[in-house]
């Protein structure tokens, strides 16, 4: 398994949409396997195929309290969403060191094939519902920024990009 390199906001990259995966075969779960070893590494709950700049429906998440309860979504398909609405604090790895407030399904019904390629449902609420959302954004092209106003966005786009160049001029 190998780290993978995470694509950090405001690179444009990260507004692609994904393709869905046409099958699950050992390269797919190759990249399942990595993703979640980079997941794991960055302390992160979820991360999205697009994040680490391939551009397939795949995403890994893991909500558990002792983090040692990996999921992993193939082709993830929501059917059915709560009319009740959530807020929550969100963060992402592409976007590090920011947190917010955003708004969504309370609980949501995602379908989706795992690593061994069968399909299954998951029933969502609470911070795993919130994960999901926020992983199959980021499949459409979407980061969690876009929610927040203008001026928000603006800030942390500079802000990220201030952090970008000193990294590199400490060559980080
Ligand atoms: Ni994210």
């Amino acid at each position: 398994m190998s780290l993978l390199t995470i694509l950090r906001y405001p690179d444009p990259r990260l507004h692609t949409v994904a393709k869905p995966v046409r099958e699950v075969d050992d390269r797919v779960r190759r990249l399942v396997d990595d993703m979640v070893e980079t997941m794991y590494a960055n302390d992160g709950v979820g991360l999205a195929a697009t994040q680490v700049d391939v551009h397939e429906r795949v995403i890994v998440m893991d909500t558990s309290e002792q983090h040692d309860q990996a999921q992993v979504l193939i082709n993830p398909e929501i059917v059915a969403r709560s009319l009740e609405m959530a807020v929550a604090e969100e963060g992402c790895l592409s976007v590090p060191q920011i947190y917010d407030k955003v708004e969504r399904h309370a609980r949501v019904t995602v379908r989706a094939l795992g690593r061994d390629g069968v399909a299954f449902e998951l029933e969502a609420e609470g911070l795993t519902a919130v994960c999901v959302q926020h992983e199959m954004d980021h499949l459409l092209g979407k980061v969690f920024v876009e929610y927040l106003s203008p001026l928000k966005r603006n800030r942390i786009r500079t802000k990220m990009l201030k952090k970008t160049r000193d990294e590199a001029k400490a060559g980080a």
